[in-house]
This record gives C-alpha cells, sequence and structure tokens, in this order.
C-alpha cells in the first residue's frame, strides 16, 4: 500500500489531520492500535479554544458543536468560601470557550471520514514507523496474524503519550522534560445537571475539586486524590460527600447528585519531547506532548500543532516548498511551552501539595488574592485560558 501521510493514531490528533489533509485533496492513511469502540469510549477533555472550534469547522465537523455545544464566557475561581468569576469575554476583549466532549468531536471526525471514504486500519499490532530519516519513510503493522508495510511521504505519530512513533526515535536524537505531579484526578460523569451554568475550579483544605459539563443534563466533576487511590475506593457517595465538601456553601448546597456512569483516576504530568520532527517523522499532540489537565490545554494543543504541520504540508505539496515543514517543531513547540507553563500555574495554584508546607500555602492564597483584586493578572489567567492565538 502506499500514501502521501501516513498517520499513527485515530485520536483527536490523528483524525483532524486527516479530514484536513483529505479536504485539501491529499490522501492519507490512519492506522491505530483499538477498534472504534474503544476509541469513542474514551472520556477526557470538554474544554475547547476558539482555535480548536475553528480546526473543527475546518475539517467540515462543526455544524453538531454549534448546535449542541455551551459557549462559556466565564468560569468561577471558589476559595475561602467564596466565589471569583473570571470573566474571560470581558477579560480578552470577546473571546470565549465552547464546552463540547473529546467523545463527541471524535465521533463526528470518525463519522465524516466514514462519509467521505477515508482508510482507517484498526486493532494493528506492532506498528513501527521506520526509514523516516531518509526520503521513503514506510510503517510496517500486523493484522488478522499477517504483516503489512505502508510506504508514503511522510509518517505522522498521532498516538499518543504510549504510541510508537516516539519511541522510534533514537535516544540521542530526543530531549524530554518532565513534572509529574504528587496527586491524580479522579472523574466521574453522571446525568444530573451541572451545579452552576459555568465551570468552577476551587482551591479547598481537603484538595482540588473541578465542576464541568457535557451538556445542560451531563455533569462531569473531578477531586483531587491521591496517587495511591484507586477506583474502588470511591463510591458515588464517598465522591459525592468529598465534592460537596469542597465547594462555598451555596454551590454544595444546589449540588444535584445520581449514579455515575463514568469513573477513573487520571496521574497529572508535564511532560515535552523535543524536538518535535525528526526527518520525515512528525510527532503530534500527545505523542510530543503531556499537560496537566487543570486549565484545559491538552486536547486544544493537539490541534495548534495540527495546524502548524497541515501549514508546511500544504507548502510541500502545493508550492514544493520545505519552508513550513522545516518550521513546524520551532512554531508547535513555542506555543507548547506556553501551556505548559499555564497549565503548571493552574496546577500549583489551585491543589494542595503535600510538601507545601505553611509558607507555601500562604503564597498560594496571596496569589488567589492577588487574582481578584488585579484586572492586569485576572487578564493573564484569561489570555491564556482561552487559548493563545496561532
Ligand atoms: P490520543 O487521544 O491519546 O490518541 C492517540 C491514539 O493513538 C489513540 O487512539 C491510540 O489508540 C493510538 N495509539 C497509541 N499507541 C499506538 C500504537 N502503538 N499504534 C497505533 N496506534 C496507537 N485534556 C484536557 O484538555 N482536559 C481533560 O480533562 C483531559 N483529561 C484527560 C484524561 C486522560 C486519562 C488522558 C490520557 C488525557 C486527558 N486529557 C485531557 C488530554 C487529552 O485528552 C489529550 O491531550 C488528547 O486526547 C490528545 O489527543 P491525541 O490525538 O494527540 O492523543
Ligand atoms: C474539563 C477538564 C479540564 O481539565 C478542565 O480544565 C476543564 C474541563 C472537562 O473534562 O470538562
Amino acid at each position: 500500500m502506499r500514501t502521501r501521510v501516513a498517520i499513527i493514531g485515530s485520536g483527536p490528533s490523528g483524525l483532524l489531520l486527516g479530514q484536513i489533509l483529505t479536504n485539501a485533496g491529499i490522501d492519507n492513511i490512519i492506522i491505530d492500535r483499538v477498534g472504534k469502540e474503544h476509541i469513542l469510549a474514551r472520556v477526557r477533555a470538554g474544554v475547547l479554544e476558539e482555535g480548536m472550534v475553528g480546526m473543527l469547522d475546518r475539517a467540515g465537523v462543526g455544524a453538531r458543536m454549534h448546535r449542541e455545544g455551551l459557549p462559556h464566557d466565564g468560569f468561577s475561581l471558589a476559595f475561602d468560601g467564596r466565589d471569583h468569576r473570571i470573566d474571560l469575554f470581558d477579560l480578552t476583549g470577546g473571546k470565549r470557550v465552547m464546552v463540547y466532549g473529546q467523545t463527541e468531536l471524535t465521533l463526528d471526525l470518525i463519522e465524516r471520514r466514514e462519509r467521505d471514504g477515508g482508510i482507517t486500519i484498526h486493532d494493528a499490532a506492532n506498528v513501527t514507523p521506520a526509514g523516516f530519516d531518509g526520503d521513503s519513510p514506510y510503517l510496517t503493522y500486523d493484522k488478522d496474524g499477517v504483516s503489512h508495510r505502508i510506504d508514503c511521504d511522510f509518517i505522522a505519530g498521532c498516538d499518543g503519550f504510549h504510541g510508537a512513533s516516539r519511541k522510534a526515535v533514537p535516544e540521542a536524537a530526543i530531549k524530554t522534560f518532565e513534572k509529574v505531579y504528587p496527586f491524580g484526578w479522579l472523574g466521574i460523569l453522571a446525568d444530573v445537571p451541572p451545579v452552576n451554568h459555568e465551570l468552577i475550579y476551587a482551591n479547598h483544605p481537603r484538595g482540588f475539586a473541578l465542576c464541568s459539563m457535557r451538556s445542560n443534563t451531563r455533569s462531569r466533576y473531578y477531586v483531587q486524590c491521591s496517587l495511591d487511590d484507586t477506583v474502588d475506593m470511591w463510591s458515588d457517595d464517598r465522591f459525592w460527600d468529598e465534592l460537596r465538601r469542597r465547594l462555598p456553601a451555596h454551590h454544595a448546597e444546589a449540588l444535584v447528585t445520581g449514579p455515575s456512569f463514568e469513573k477513573s483516576i487520571a496521574p497529572l504530568r508535564s511532560f515535552v519531547a523535543e524536538p518535535m520532527r525528526f526527518g520525515r517523522l512528525f510527532l503530534v499532540g500527545d505523542a510530543a506532548h503531556i499537560v496537566p489537565p487543570t486549565g484545559a490545554k491538552g486536547l486544544n494543543l493537539a490541534a495548534s500543532d495540527v495546524f502548524y504541520l497541515i501549514e508546511g504540508l500544504l507548502e510541500f505539496y502545493q508550492e514544493k516548498s520545505n519552508a513550513g515543514l522545516d518550521a513546524y517543531s520551532a512554531k508547535a513547540l513555542k506555543r507548547v511551552w506556553n501551556a505548559v507553563r499555564f497549565s503548571w500555574s493552574m496546577t500549583t495554584l489551585l491543589h494542595r501539595f503535600p510538601d507545601n508546607g505553611d509558607f507555601g500555602q500562604k503564597i498560594q492564597e496571596a496569589e488567589l488574592d492577588y487574582l481578584t483584586h488585579s484586572r492586569a493578572a485576572a487578564t493573564a489567567m484569561a489570555e491564556n485560558y482561552v487559548g493563545l492565538p496561532y
């Protein structure tokens, strides 16, 4: 088999890249180690920057998001028993975010690709990128006991943090940066109305909590938990009690509870691999970087990586120029590091760290107080939350 761009990974990065390439007449094949049902069972992210909304429109899959998604003009910081609203719209001169689940946009992209007859190979084992340091890259993989090979012009490694692409790069060619946080997030989904019409990020002595949503009837809630915790230690009752205790009283009283239908624990990590290009192999999205979820940047960074890579591929195929591809890694990494910094600072501001001590605690309180009294500080938070331009 031969294609122009072989895409490893059928998550948001791979699907978005594939669709925009298809729309531009550039043929591509997506290959994933798991099936469609598995991919659509992932819950993950929920807040989209305007840049991501624009990329979904560009892919031609924005209609349902505009119909069913919830535009948000602000969010709430809750601490010390009160709420402080960050007015995104006012502070950024008219920008907002869109609440629309990763699961939904992934479904929209998969359905569009199926309608267009795009090739996606699921349940492929031992996917291995090769030959990318020369002019003739290719992939090999096994399926149903048979080995296959796809020749291509370029390989896009969109296969997430645990994927095969980054691992195929010689260790000496790659530099990694990592910070592991000493806690996780326990998240649930429940068909109950959200406690508030906007998100609440809560800093509480018992730990961080986040009240988010997927629709006006479906809530997504998180509490900071220990890395030693397992899901079976958290009954629904224990979760709801803990969430209530971490919210200001007026929210706690308004909280509607019900049975959860999804419950999982995610560890928190910041990770960046540099560079993001190795000859004809490009790393995209979580394959190259991970941010802690505070600030909702992971999925949005995948979209900006795709934006820069598309720019390079279009220049290559339409103008026979390598300039865009040569610029990919530096452009993407510049935006990545801004998001890594912001996610780290939101995480640091809002969580309880076991080793923070009284000094660290006082610094956190002073920073929260500064945010509530300084328009400049609130503007910096809002500008980063809605997403830096690309
Ligand atoms: P992925 O979504 O990871 O997709 C990678 C794809 O590659 C998968 O389909 C996988 O099956 C496939 N693949 C992997 N290895 C191979 C292989 N060897 N061969 C072939 N295919 C392979 N972000 C937020 O903004 N907010 C959140 O609340 C949030 N919560 C998260 C919770 C969890 C548990 C995780 C893991 C991530 C979360 N994120 C969140 C981050 C966000 O979901 C990711 O940034 C986003 O999914 C990145 O998309 P991606 O396409 O780059 O990678
Ligand atoms: C969600 C996740 C986040 O990490 C965040 O900052 C906001 C919302 C969510 O899953 O809805």
